[in-house]
């Protein structure tokens, strides 16, 4: 199996590519990454002299530079590379269309033209829009976003299904909820809680913290993707969540007890515009069809992912300061020293 991974530097795309190294030793993963300032290559510093992976820095909406980079034939292609915060869309979207529509749509276009297998698209519920206070997001749910990153999203799933219409091509697409766990960049509302607690710095919580996500662990869906790669229906759409729906503030307040660190830290800031109430998903298809299972619960796998971040403080610290982003530089610059010895 060659397999093509997008944004494996990124933060479920990097737990993917240890995943797969680890539990499919048939898989060698081309890794596709442009490593902005997401990207973070020490997130994958074990594996890049793994022998079934190469990493390429190259961005996916460059339709040159991954013909010159990519050779032969993929088997699989997911597509995890994205912008992908919602706050950053809402001051400027262009990078937004740029790599989610573009990107996603240079990718189908090679893997059309070069007759390469299945093309799973990595999407978000987001794309459905805000729940009330019932009811959940099924596959049929219309479509309907509310903010820049998620109306990106949509429209690069519908280029996706529809490039399974127009030319029966392999195509799936898995939309999941809210992730949380190791390597995720600390602008997102779990890494941003636990290392401001952990630093007696303010938390900002967005308009009455009421808002609701449905929490899954990262492993989860990084083995919901795998189960749709590998068995999921041409043309199909996959919904993945793990019941766990929970409202801001009861996450924020349980990071704060896990650190033993005092509520008055919470600051009550103006809400995002467009801020998206409630998510919820019903994952019966996948969990019908392909028997995946979330296998993490949050309380205790929240309690992981606190002491992942006190643990690895190096990491956070290169995250926070932007030095991750002079990683590739260095590791690049020792393989062509190492080279021309
Ligand atoms: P992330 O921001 O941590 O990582 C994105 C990665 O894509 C980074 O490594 C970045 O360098 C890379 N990238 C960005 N633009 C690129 C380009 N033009 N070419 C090549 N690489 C590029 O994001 P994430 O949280 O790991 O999300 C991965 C995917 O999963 C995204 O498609 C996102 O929409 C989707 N998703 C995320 C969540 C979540 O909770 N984080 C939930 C559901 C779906
Ligand atoms: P986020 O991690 O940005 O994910 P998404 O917007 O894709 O759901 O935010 C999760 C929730 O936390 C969302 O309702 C916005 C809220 N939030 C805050 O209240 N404060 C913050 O500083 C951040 C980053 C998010």
């Amino acid at each position: 199996m060659r397999v093509l991974i997008t944004g494996g530097a990124g933060f479920i795309g990097s737990n993917f590519v240890h995943l797969v190294l680890a539990e499919r030793p048939d898989w060698e993963v081309v890794n596709v990454d442009l490593l902005t300032y997401a990207g973070n290559l020490r997130s994958l510093e074990s594996v890049l002299d793994h022998p079934r992976h190469r990493f390429v820095r190259a961005d996916i909406a460059d339709r040159d530079a991954l013909v010159a980079e990519l050779d032969g034939t993929f088997d699989l292609v997911i597509n995890f590379a994205a912008e992908s915060h919602v706050d950053r869309s809402i001051v400027d979207a262009s990078a937004f269309v740029r790599t989610n529509v573009g990107g996603t749509q240079t990718l189908l276009d090679l893997a059309r033209q070069g007759g390469w297998g299945r093309f799973l698209q990595v999407s978000t519920d987001e794309v459905y829009g805000s729940l009330g206070p019932e009811g959940f997001f099924t596959e049929t749910t219309p479509i309907d976003p509310s903010s820049p990153y998620s109306a990106s999203k949509a429209a690069a799933d519908m280029f996706v299904l529809a490039a399974h219409r127009t030319h029966d091509m392999d195509v799936v697409v898995t939309r999941c909820s809210n992730n949380y766990g190791p390597y995720q960049f600390p602008e997102k509302l779990i890494p941003l809680m636990i290392l401001s607690a952990r630093d007696d710095q303010p938390l900002p919580v967005y308009g009455d913290g009421g808002n609701v996500r449905d929490w899954i662990h990262v492993e989860d869906h990084c083995r919901a993707v795998l189960a749709v790669a590998e068995g999921g229906k041409p043309g199909r759409v996959y919904n993945v969540g793990a019941s766990s729906e929970r409202e801001n503030l009861e996450i924020v307040r349980e990071i704060l007890s896990l650190l033993d660190k005092p509520e008055s830290l919470i600051r009550f800031v103006t809400d995002r515009p467009g801020h998206d109430r409630r998510y919820a998903i019903d994952s019966a298809r996948i969990k019908d069809e392909l028997g995946w299972t979330p296998a993490r619960d949050l309380r205790e796998a929240l309690g992981d992912t606190v002491r992942w971040y006190l643990e690895n403080e190096a990491w956070c610290e290169e995250v926070r300061s932007g030095e991750h982003e002079n990683f590739f530089d260095r590791w690049y610059g020792g393989r062509l020293e190492a080279d021309s010895e």
